[in-house]
């Protein structure tokens, strides 16, 4: 079974390692098969599963019933899930519903800010509950960003992400995630912090990778980010069906063949 220690030494090894966002039972099964390393239920389920435009009006409750589905069905990846929009504005937010999501299955939760986390992020820790700090394009955040866009491009940005990085780190966040941000600063981040990182759209340097999967098995509902790649399409060629794009993702990843130069950001 995969564990915060199996990705600590992934780390270690240089050993590339694989999440794909998940909701439902079959496919946490067809993922066990395909030995994707780590699951992540996304709150990116408001979009994929319920048909919103954005991630919040998501609600622990939802979360908690994925989680649960989830954990029933795959035994073997470390599970991460998403505290959703607002469930984790204050202290007592944050452990009431880190404690559904544990309850329900999780082995990490996963939240999304930077600095202004770091007591949330002690806290948890010490209360025995493993936490992923999101970090870059947080799409919690979009109505502050004003879209999703990159983060990360200007110089002061860079320089704020990576202090966001080491800040969370210092006070215990056990992985990172960096959605949409330079492949360099991905690659500078993830040097400078001793824990795992995963990327979405963050260049190859980082540890590990994380893609949805609606994307990755080519069902995008509108623009294709430049960060998925189609592998259902590519598994054509040798075992064509959902666990073989799954086996060919975790193959890609690990081997460095995704991401490529063309789905990073400069
Ligand atoms: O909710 C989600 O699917 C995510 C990934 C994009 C990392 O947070």
């Amino acid at each position: 079974m995969t564990t915060l220690s199996t990705l600590n030494k992934f780390k270690k090894d240089g050993t590339k390692f694989t999440c794909l966002t998940c909701y439902d039972a079959m496919f946490a099964r067809l993922m066990q098969q395909a030995e994707i390393d780590t699951i992540l239920i996304g709150d990116s389920l408001g979009m994929v599963v319920q048909g919103h435009d954005s991630t919040l009006p998501v609600t622990i409750e939802d979360m908690t019933y994925h989680t649960a589905n989830i954990a029933r069905s795959n035994k073997q990846a470390l599970i991460l899930a998403d505290l959703p929009f607002m469930s984790y504005a204050t202290l007592n937010d944050a452990i009431a519903n880190s404690r559904a999501l544990m309850q329900a299955g999780a082995h990490v939760i996963k939240i999304e800010g930077g600095s202004e986390l770091c007591e949330i992020v002690t806290t948890l820790t010490q209360a025995g509950t493993p936490t992923c700090v999101h970090l870059g394009l947080t799409p919690q955040s979009v109505n502050v960003f004003g879209g999703y866009k990159v983060q990360g491009r200007s110089e002061d940005s860079a320089d704020e992400l990576l202090a966001d990085a080491k800040a969370v780190v210092e006070a215990g966040a056990a992985l990172l995630v960096l959605e949409c941000v330079p492949a360099k600063l991905a690659q500078t981040i993830t040097q400078a912090v001793d824990v795992p990182v995963i990327g979405i759209g963050a260049g190859a340097s980082t540890d590990g990778q994380v893609l949805v999967m609606h994307d990755m098995l080519g069902m995008v509902h509108g623009r294709v980010p430049r960060f998925v790649h189609d592998f259902l399409t590519d598994a054509r060629n040798t075992e064509h069906s959902i666990e073989g794009a799954f086996a060919l993702y975790r193959q890609s990843v690990r081997e460095g063949s995704f991401p490529t130069a063309e789905n990073q950001f400069d």
